[in-house]
């Protein structure tokens, strides 16, 4: 079986079960600011599991795209990335413990068709609130599970939730009990782990295959509650199960990597079973993968939040490809980028929609860092001490992330502290907010009755352009006179003259309408699980003020948090006309319109 037979299968398993297939989320989650990325399946469903109902019923399924930062640097043994697929089920106060381990039991060893022997799992061992989840156990053993292959974990093992174990959830959060199931590779263990081989041992032997959480409690001020209703959250790694089925202890070398890793051999002339180079090329193939699922669902490479994250992906596999010497990246990303495609061409269609926009936005990356980077690893050898204000200095002349210049130090046996760095950034930007005096607030020069118009064609066009080109589209500056309007917005290409004419038909159809411009104050919490967009999250305060274009509950057109003001009625524009488009920076497209009555 291939990773896209297993993914179809755990699918139509569940289906067949009564559940229903609901769409994953993106890699950005939707109306979510607490997080910067999609990291688990249940992420999206954490309203259903508090209790809130889903549209879909109580017995939900997916395949759940997921990035997780914190293993970035974990990636090169052989069984970590930073992107995966979890296969997930949700039972919403319906089924539980007994469905569900029967269920996966049975999805494992009659659909998966693997030896239960090499099957072992594990439960919670229970702590003062919580009572030893002997129920688990014994439903494990009625399976065939012998009492040596069960084995108990505390809470810090065997305890799921957003936040990790009790004492780390924040009041409100859901958790439970989980029980997990490894697969054993048989591989030789290693003392460097530990005296004693067992499931949760890194050394590799032992592989997570699939979490069943028993989420049926909720934090409080005091420790922990029960929920209103028992839920169960699932979630396998697709890429593991491939790993078990195919008996492959290396990831890397499944059905769903190994294509990759064809690439970077070709591209390098090197060998992937040489040992030396197989770190570099792990990490190539899982971040560039990692990138390219990222720019499909709409992030490009900044400074800034996911951007950053992108930015750092790319960079660092930049420098592994030195390791293997390859010199250009671009070679490497058009040796990967096709081999990607082709791996996810049934699920993942959209890919190959998107292939020459996720090539231009990586090669434009690697060649913008290309520039630097020798210059940066030189300056890095020569300089005995990097501390902070280095670090810093080398951040902002030679565009290397602070992870990659402490990799780099630690690499060579030194530490490196990051205070001193933020102390820099704090530094850098406090500067060049004192030396901005030309900006306007809010991007408005005046309020003067045409920049009011002007400002309120913006949210229009905002709006229209999500609609027209995507949700990657936000807003990246606006500048308005009582002349016109210019609005600056992440995109990587310039737009068509097709493009450019919907967008204002789409705009002047609202116009015509005549839609009510409305405002209402809200936290913003609330504000953003309405759908308004609001880009600059770290200058709001709790309570904001949200303005929607058409009627304020349902079919509106734009929602977004902003200070106004704004005219009472779009008829009030009487047209719009966008009168330039070109590039404003790397990935950053600006429009400059205006409106005529
Ligand atoms: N939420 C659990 C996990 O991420 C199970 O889906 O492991």
């Amino acid at each position: 079986m291939t990773s896209s037979d297993i993914r179809k299968a755990y699918i139509s398993f569940f289906v067949k079960r009564g559940h229903k297939e609901i769409t994953p989320s993106p890699l950005v989650p939707e109306n979510d600011p607490t997080t910067l990325f999609t990291s688990s399946g249940m992420q999206p469903l954490v309203p259903y599991l508090l209790g809130e109902k889903h549209p879909q019923g109580t017995r939900l399924v997916d395949s759940q795209r997921s990035f997780r930062a914190q293993d970035i640097e974990e990636v090169g043994d052989n069984r970590h990335t930073t992107f995966f697929e979890m296969l997930g089920n949700w039972s919403l106060g319906d089924y539980f413990k007994k469905e569900q381990l029967t269920w996966f039991f049975e999805f494992l060893t009659k659909v998966l068709k693997l030896d239960s022997n090499k099957l072992y799992v594990s439960v919670f061992e229970g702590n003062k609130d919580i009572p030893r989840d002997i129920e688990s156990a014994s439903i494990w053993k009625n399976l065939g599970i012998s009492d040596d292959r069960i084995f108990y974990y505390p809470a810090s093992k065997n305890w799921w939730s957003r936040s990790g174990p009790p004492e780390k959830m924040p009041v409100g959060e859901p958790g439970g009990p989980s029980s997990e199931v490894f697969y054993d590779f048989g591989t030789q263990h290693s003392n460097a782990f530990g005296q004693k081989c067992h499931p949760n041992c890194d050394c590799g032997r032992f592989i997570e295959i699939g979490n069943s959480v028993f989420m049926e409690y909720k934090k409080t001020e005091s420790g922990v509650e029960k929920l209103s209703q028992k839920n169960v959250d699932f979630g396998g790694g697709l890429e593991r199960l491939t790993m078990a089925v195919a008996s492959e202890p290396d990831i890397f070398k499944t059905d769903i990597f190994y294509p990759i890793i064809n690439q970077i051999e070709k591209t390098s002339g090197k060998n992937y079973i040489d040992n030396l180079n197989k770190k570099a090329m792990r990490v190539i193939a899982d971040h560039l993968k990692a990138s390219i699922f990222m720019i499909a669902d709409g992030v490009l490479p900044s400074n800034k939040t996911q951007g950053y994250t992108l930015r750092r992906l790319i960079r660092r596999s930049i420098v592994y490809c030195k390791d293997l010497g390859i010199v250009n990246g671009v070679d490497i990303i058009r040796a990967v980028v096709p081999a990607v495609v082709n791996i996810y061409k049934d699920y993942y269609s959209y890919l190959s929609a998107k292939q020459q926009q996720i090539t231009l936005v990586l090669e434009e990356e690697a060649l913008k860092f290309s520039k630097t980077l020798e210059k940066g690893l030189r300056e890095i050898e020569k300089t005995e001490k990097i501390d902070g204000k280095i670090a810093f200095k080398i951040y902002e002349t030679f565009g290397f992330p602070w992870e990659m210049t402490q990799e780099l130090v630690h690499k060579r046996g030194d530490t490196i502290d990051r205070t001193e760095f933020e102390r820099e950034f704090e530094k850098h930007k406090q500067l060049s907010r004192s030396t901005s005096s030309g900006m306007f607030k809010g991007g408005l020069a005046d309020h003067s009755v045409e920049t009011t118009k002007l400002h309120t064609a913006t949210h229009l066009l905002h709006a229209a352009l999500r609609k027209v080109l995507g949700v990657h589209i936000s807003q990246k500056g606006s500048h308005i006179t009582d002349k016109r309007l210019r609005f600056d917005f992440s995109h990587p290409q310039k737009m068509t003259n097709e493009e450019i004419k919907t967008v204002e038909e789409l705009i002047n159809q609202q116009i015509n309408k005549n839609l009510p411009v409305t405002f209402t104050i809200m936290s913003y919490k609330d504000a953003v699980a309405k759908g308004a967009l609001a880009f600059f999250s770290e200058k709001y305060q709790d309570k904001v003020k949200v303005y929607t274009i058409g009627p304020a509950n349902a079919g509106w057109f734009s929602k977004e948090v902003c200070g106004g003001p704004h005219v009472d009625f779009t008829s009030k524009l009487g047209s719009f006309r966008i009168i330039k488009e070109e590039s404003a920076a790397s990935g950053v497209r600006r429009i400059y319109a205006v409106v005529n009555n």
